[in-house]
């Protein structure tokens, strides 16, 4: 099991957090993408039998979302109130994502917070008034380096054209911090990943970095600086600091202590300079700990293109799920798409491995031996009495999948590989009913012949316990299912409950339990849409 938190005393919480979301219009595949990952990596760490802490929210201040506002002729705060209550929270909950928190940076549970924070940093000299003039992007929230620009005036994320600002405002002396961040990432290289995203930042911060405006005073739709009304806080000053509000800082100690510092914050490639540039000198400036690990996921593309609302390509999660399902929506994004790559997204590869992986090979499993199990034992899980080498390769295939899936997913985000290793068991399991043909050893009734039977049957619903075990962070609607089907629980408890580090010990499912040929989990996809 990977240590916890940071004190040791063994209280301390696996914190994971995502981006917290603009609320300027609804979500789409790319901000569910992350919320997802971090939704499987939460359960899967519960599953390990540690205390996880899992935030998302939203980010409601600035110039984006004040001007959706005014186009819609309503208040920011109106407009915020309602994309959260009708948009972003109905599709984490339509999404299963078992998030213990979401924090709006509209509470007062954060603003108050921010306020103490950047009052803090003002008395320990780090913030000083200035002037700035450059191009902005309201996209991105962010100035621009005028060398960055596409054709001298277009944002390379958003490539729309950027405002010219000029204002008088607070700055934060980031420029100080290079040399202690340089040194923090050499000391711990897993702080960013993966290592691409590392080189980037590591390459950025080696330029030599510009001290941060870190106020606004063209407009109002923000937190204001304490010492200075007229100014409000940069929303990403102000967004950032969700990750310590929400967990008590400054004002619970203890939840504080026990939660912070963050386990991995889990972010898109485009806001990683954010994260592991400015959020780290921020917390040094103020002398908190540091988060353990950044991990910056790639894009999900349309048309060689990032997906996103602003260039009208921003599908929505809806649209998928009501064709594939929840689970099976789970499971593409993290199976196909190396986490840390862009991906591309097509309905046709969607389709290609919903069939052959979920269908066929995961589900036709699952019904096949509880077919088998109802047609020749009447139901009731048989005992295995006589167990040789093929099935002792069933047990450590189990146990491999288990130790790859658990350091590829736990450790090292690597659902992609994580969930690859538990598919390839399902496959070998596959192979083994193929090779010992019970449809065929069914038809001698010998005692010989019915042990075998026996023992092939108890074999293949034993794995399924454990690859109902192993699923259930990324599919978990389809593995309570496969659990209820292995009549499991009243013998095991529930699903949620089942280790990791104990999944591999073989022969948990006892006989005599009562297995039931369940709902299909995943039905067949109708053909105009497969
Ligand atoms: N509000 C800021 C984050 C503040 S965190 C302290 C923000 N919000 S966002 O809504 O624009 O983006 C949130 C996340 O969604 C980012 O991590 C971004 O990378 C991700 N994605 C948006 N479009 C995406 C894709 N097409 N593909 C994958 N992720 C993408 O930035």
């Amino acid at each position: 099991m990977a240590a916890t938190g940071t004190t040791g005393s063994g209280e301390s919480a696996f914190y994971v957090t995502t981006p917290i979301y603009y609320v300027n219009d609804a979500p789409h595949l790319g901000h569910a993408y992350t919320t997802v990952a971090g939704d499987v990596l939460t359960r899967w760490h519960r599953q390990r039998g540690e205390r996880v802490w899992f935030l998302t929210g939203t980010d409601e201040h600035g110039q984006k979302i004040m001007r959706t506002a005014e186009a819609n002729g309503t208040t920011p705060q109106e407009w915020c109130d309602k994309l959260v209550e009708t948009a972003w929270k109905p599709l984490w909950e339509h999404l299963e994502i078992a998030n213990d928190d979401f924090i709006r940076t509209t509470e007062p549970r954060h603003t108050k917070r921010v306020q103490e924070f950047v009052q803090d940093l003002y008395d320990k000299g780090e913030i000083y008034k200035g002037g700035y003039e450059g191009p902005y992007c309201v996209g991105c929230e962010e100035y621009k380096s005028p060398g960055e620009l596409l054709e001298g005036e277009l944002c390379p994320i958003h490539k729309r054209p950027i405002e010219w600002l000029k204002e008088e405002n607070y700055f934060f002396r980031l420029s100080a911090y290079g040399p202690r961040l340089l040194e923090h990432y050499e000391r711990n290289p897993d702080f960013i990943q993966p290592a691409s995203a590392r080189n980037e930042v590591v390459q950025f911060v080696r330029q030599g970095l510009q001290d941060l405006s870190i106020s606004r005073s063209t407009f109002t739709w923000g937190i204001p600086i304490p010492w200075d009304p007229k100014h409000v806080i940069y929303v990403w000053v102000d967004a950032l600091l969700n990750y310590v509000t929400a967990v008590g800082y400054g004002s619970d100690e203890e939840k504080f202590r026990s939660t912070w510092p963050a386990d991995v914050h889990l972010v898109g490639k485009d806001i990683l300079r954010f994260h592991a540039v400015i959020w780290p000198a921020m917390l040094m400036a103020n002398g908190l700990p540091l988060p353990k690990k950044i991990f910056a996921n790639g894009w999900l593309m349309v048309g060689g293109e990032k997906m996103s609302k602003s260039n009208l390509t921003g599908i929505s999660p809806r649209d998928l799920t009501g064709t594939f399902g929840v689970d099976a929506y789970r499971y593409y994004f993290l199976r196909a798409i190396p986490f840390g790559q862009d991906g591309s997204f097509s309905w046709e590869d969607f389709a290609a491995r919903y069939t052959s992986e979920l269908a066929n090979d995961f589900g036709n499993l699952a019904s096949r031996v509880a077919a088998m199990v109802g047609k020749y034992f009447g139901g009731t899980l048989p005992e295995a009495t006589d167990a040789g080498p093929a099935e002792q390769a069933i047990a450590d295939g189990l146990a491999a999948a288990a130790e790859q899936a658990d350091r590829m997913i736990g450790d090292n985000l690597d659902f992609s590989g994580g969930i690859g290793a538990i598919f390839d068991f399902i496959k070998q399991v596959n192979g083994y009913l193929t090779e010992q043909q019970p449809w065929k050893v069914a038809k001698d009734d010998s005692p010989e012949a019915r042990a075998r039977l026996a023992t092939i049957l108890y074999t293949a619903a034993e794995a399924l316990r454990g690859i109902a075990v192993l699923l259930n962070p990324v599919m978990p609607a389809a593995c309570a299912k496969l659990w209820a089907s292995l009549g499991a629980e009243p013998h095991l408890g529930p699903l949620a409950e089942q280790r990791i580090g104990e999944v591999a010990q073989w022969g948990k499912l006892p006989a005599g339990a009562r297995i039931v040929k369940g709902e299909v989990l995943f039905p067949r996809l109708e053909e105009s849409k497969a």
